[in-house]
């Protein structure tokens, strides 16, 4: 748990999962009741509360992480990516096995994911850290929702502002959007909160909900924001995609990072644009994940926005 002092310190709080990956690639993804056969697997850091830790810090954000692991020893690749990514450790550990993903990647380098949430559902509101002098609190949805909700109110009520990052995707409580101040789904998860309808429509709806800034990420086609009153459209950033396992938590995380360092918002979604391109081309979560001077190099030669 974090002293005192520590509390004071970080710009970003993550709360959420961590997990490990387990990634076998494949031919094709499995059908229901399909048997696929892959050579081999591999583990790596995984989880989208850690991800999106991770993705920050490497952003150059200063940002903890606050979530559950177990005491075996699938905890310790985990707390050694946070380190080593430089993310200050808030996590707690538990008497239950580390969350673990089972994830399958095509040729295409889509994915499936299947997720075992082991410690990551110990995660009651009570064991929520005080979040005072914290700018940003960053939550997604892999631990349980109450937490999600006692996280958010705890942000709002120390003045930090609040993203919510809502997958995987489900439904959620008026009151959850109510303490958002800057919502990012995929199309998918929109469509869950939205309903159906066209795009733009569906990012008024849900931003009529509370968010003040709703961001879809759209895979090949960019991204769009709506802020307020205005929008802003980007074009992905070109790039040979090998595996999009955490991409979105990349952009999440170095949305945040460009965000508490007092960027505007169009020049966030830039770095966070950027960001994820560079991890769908490269494997895994974390290992994907690029640092701040890999980003500063892309964003120098990148003309398409
Ligand atoms: O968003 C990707 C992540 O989803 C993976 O790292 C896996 O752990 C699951 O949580």
């Amino acid at each position: 748990m974090p002293s005192a002092s520590d509390l004071s310190r970080p710009r970003v709080v993550v709360v959420g999962s961590a997990n490990l990956d387990f990634v076998t690639r494949l031919p094709h993804l499995p059908a229901p009741g399909e048997t696929v056969l892959g050579e081999a697997y591999s583990t790596a850091p995984g989880g989208k509360g850690a991800n999106q830790a991770v993705a920050c810090a490497r952003a150059g954000g200063q940002v903890a992480f606050f979530g559950a692991l177990g005491t075996d020893p699938f905890a310790e690749p985990l707390l050694a990516s946070l380190r080593e990514s430089g993310v200050q450790d808030w996590t707690l550990r538990v008497p239950a096995p580390t969350g673990a993903a089972f994830i399958s990647v095509s040729e295409t380098g889509e994915n499936c994911i299947v997720v075992a949430s082991g410690a990551n559902a110990t995660l009651r509101p009570e064991r929520v850290p005080p979040l005072a002098g914290v700018g940003w609190l960053v939550l997604q949805l892999e631990i349980p929702l109450d937490t999600v909700l006692a996280a958010a109110q705890a942000a709002k009520s120390a003045g930090a502002r609040v993203v919510l990052n809502a997958a995987p995707a489900r439904p959620l409580p008026a009151e959850l959007l109510r303490q958002v101040d800057v919502l990012v789904v995929n199309e998918g998860e929109l469509r869950t909160l939205a309903g159906g309808g066209e795009l733009r429509g569906c990012l008024r709806h849900v931003q009529a909900l509370g968010p003040q800034t709703v961001v879809v990420t759209l895979g090949e086609r960019g991204c769009l924001a709506l802020s307020g009153e205005t929008w802003t459209e980007l074009p992905a950033h070109p790039v040979q995609v090998r595996d999009t396992t955490g991409a979105g938590d990349t952009f999440v995380g170095v949305l945040v990072a460009a965000l508490s360092r007092g960027e505007a918002l169009a020049s966030a979604l830039r770095w966070a644009v950027v960001g994820s391109a560079l991890a769908c081309g490269r494997e895994g979560a974390q290992p994907a994940m690029p640092w701040r001077a890999e980003l500063e190099e892309a964003l120098s030669r990148w003309t398409g926005a």
